[in-house]
């Protein structure tokens, strides 16, 4: 597969057209932002392992009935996908409070929920990708009806299947951020990324930070967490191997 002009450049990755029409060529950037740009960085290595273990996450889930754009490892930062329309919408779905929840209620980290919530937010760096709802998803054009109730019943069965998969490694899943895109015939599928970057990650012994939060607010050994986590996956995949 020939990679060609570059169409889009990230925060974290870019976006390169390939001389098939319908394929992308995404690469990981080692860069890291918060706080919608404002805090930047570098996280040695942790494109390398963002596309890995993104690749690793999309592969179990498409076995498991969630349609990705996952279409082949390329190289150590490189991954063919399928080209999507992405639906402009960051899909958070959370098991225990943390981060801009426990901001936002008052509620202290770590607080187990009864059953997971689900939030959207627009993406849009201007306004600071405000939070909306479904009916404020659709008002503004952002996707169908249709599209946001298969996008609820994905990112559902997606935390069952991932929170499952983490707790094999010794890792709590307390919430993540998706996002889904349309192929060219319609069909809605996951897109973007998994990985440390859109996870929050915790140890599920001690609960020590194994995400981007040790970035976001300086808890130092960040590139040793990325690490780890890889590390966690990689031998649980092995050992289901047998
Ligand atoms: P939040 O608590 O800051 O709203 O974050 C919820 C989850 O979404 C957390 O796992 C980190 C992830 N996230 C992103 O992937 N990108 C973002 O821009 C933000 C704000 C959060």
């Amino acid at each position: 597969m020939e990679k060609t002009d570059q169409l889009y450049e990230g925060k974290a990755k870019k976006v390169f057209k390939t001389d098939n029409p319908e394929m992308l060529i995404v690469s990981y950037k080692d860069d890291a932002t918060a706080f919608n740009g404002l805090k930047k960085g570098t996280i040695a290595g942790k494109g390398v392992i963002n596309n890995k273990m993104s690749n690793l996450l999309m592969q179990h889930l498409e076995s498991q009935g969630i349609p990705t754009h996952f279409i082949k490892e390329l190289n150590d930062r490189e991954t063919l996908v399928k080209k999507v329309n992405i639906l402009p919408l960051e899909v958070i779905i959370r098991n225990i409070a943390a981060g801009s929840f426990s901001k936002h209620y008052g509620v202290p980290e770590g607080k187990v929920f009864e059953s997971p919530t689900i939030e959207f937010s627009y993406k849009n760096d201007e306004l600071g990708d405000p939070l909306c709802n479904s009916y404020h998803a659709i008002a503004l054009g952002l996707c169908s009806r249709e599209e946001i109730e298969t996008v609820k019943k994905y990112a559902f069965k997606i935390n069952d299947l991932l929170k499952a998969f983490w707790s094999e490694c010794g890792v709590t899943l307390v919430d993540f951020k998706i996002e889904f895109g349309r192929l060219s015939d319609g069909t809605v599928v996951l897109a973007d990324e998994i990985s440390p970057d859109t996870c929050r990650l915790w140890d599920s012994e001690t609960g020590k930070k194994l995400d981007k939060d040790r970035f976001r607010r300086d808890l130092g050994n960040v590139e040793d967490a990325y690490h780890e986590v890889m590390v966690r996956l990689q031998r649980s995949i092995e050992s289901k191997k047998g």
